[in-house]
């Protein structure tokens, strides 16, 4: 049911950011097998079983399963039936990113000011109740056919989201370490990144923080250029990409070829040890890129001392960049699914507040040798 506020809270009638928001509250995947995507997300990634939606609880078009993991939660959403917005979704594009949902202290407040300042509604606010309080959500379209959700969950004390039960299992793997959304990458297609910096300025009211061409990022083949937007309080970081020209064809056209349209590229997760959360999401069966061993031999000489003996890193693939505030570690998985499109970035952060800039050679390199064997290049 939509509600209607007129009053809009004081605390916000003078503020810069205009529109304050807490975190990611969750991000909803689109999938062509939930069930089967939940043991993936379980057995592989360390993911706890958290929630459950479908037939049992009275719907009747989908299911979702939800995991979780720390402060990172994940819907994974299938059609029951035919003839769904959901099936159609998959069916376009493949399994991926449908809802980046945000954390807001009022709902209503963040879908009109970005309404009045130019979004495209998705869905007008709505109030859900249970026994355990209520929720309000409400959302605008950003790059191809994803969506920001602004969820306001002030008033609910109940585990995820009302229509959800809790869902509970015998099979529950350890976790790997996994602690929180770092950052969101979207590919969108030449031409339209500043487009889309505009909206995250605009209607959004973040600001941009970085900006790479395609000197930073281009190897001898292909190139791409992004820019990373961020919220007032930098708890939400959208790098924007857009191909390049190059020689041949980079790996954001492979994606936009592929997911047939703008969407999200990856997704980084945040964790507070990257040498024992990668050797255990090896163990389970997870493909990383890597990089020829001759990254390591002048690693140190680039990025200074580190914490981390280089052996493991090495072994592991793990990348190594610094900036002015420290340095970071990251890897980054093969795509998640049949079609190259979405994948995984593992960082852990020790002081940079940037995005690998330095590693972006040897990374996009190997992407062009998987590009290469998948016959995409
Ligand atoms: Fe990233």
């Amino acid at each position: 049911m939509p509600i209607t506020t007129n009053n809009i809270p004081k605390i916000y009638e003078n503020a810069a950011d205009f529109m304050p928001i807490n975190g990611t509250d969750y991000l909803e995947l689109y999938v062509s097998n939930s069930k089967q995507a939940a043991h993936f997300y379980k057995t592989a990634f360390g993911f706890q079983s958290m929630a459950y939606a479908g037939l049992e609880t009275g719907l009747t078009d989908r299911e979702s399963y939800v995991v979780v993991q720390d402060k990172i939660r994940l819907i994974l959403t299938s059609p029951l039936k035919s003839g769904t917005d959901v099936g159609r979704h998959i069916d376009k594009h493949g399994d991926g990113v449908k809802m980046i949902a945000l954390w807001v202290d009022d709902a209503t407040y963040a879908y009109q000011e970005a309404i009045k300042r130019g979004a495209k509604s998705y869905m007008e606010p709505v109030v859900e109740k249970d026994k355990d309080g209520q929720v309000v959500r409400a959302g605008i379209y950003t790059y191809g056919e994803t969506i920001h959700l602004f969820v306001e969950r002030k008033d609910y004390k109940g585990l995820f989201l009302p229509a959800f039960k809790k869902w509970e299992t015998d099979y529950n793997p350890e976790p790997v370490g996994l602690k929180y959304v770092d950052h969101m990458v979207g590919n969108v297609e030449l031409g339209q990144m500043n487009e889309w910096v505009n909206f995250y300025e605009d209607v959004m009211g973040f600001t941009q923080i970085m900006s790479f061409d395609d000197k930073d990022i281009s190897t001898e083949y292909t190139a791409l250029m992004s820019k990373v937007m961020s919220n007032g309080n930098g708890r939400i970081k959208f790098p924007i990409n857009e191909p390049a020209e190059g020689l041949k064809r980079s790996q954001v056209d492979e994606y936009l070829d592929f997911y047939e349209g703008a969407g999200v590229q990856h997704i980084a997760v945040a964790t507070d040890n990257v040498i024992a959360t990668v050797k255990e999401l090896q163990a389970r069966g997870i493909e990383f890129l890597r990089v020829p061993t001759t990254y390591y031999d002048v690693l140190l000489d680039r990025v200074g001392p580190i914490d981390e003996d280089l052996e493991p890193l090495k072994e592991l693939g793990v990348l190594v960049d610094r900036d002015d505030e420290g340095y970071l570690l990251q890897i980054f998985t093969k795509p998640v699914g049949p079609r190259p499109t979405m994948f995984f970035e593992i960082i852990q952060r020790k002081g940079a507040t940037s995005f690998g800039k330095g590693n972006f050679k040897a990374l996009f390199e190997a992407i062009e040798r998987e590009q290469e064997i998948r016959g995409t290049l």
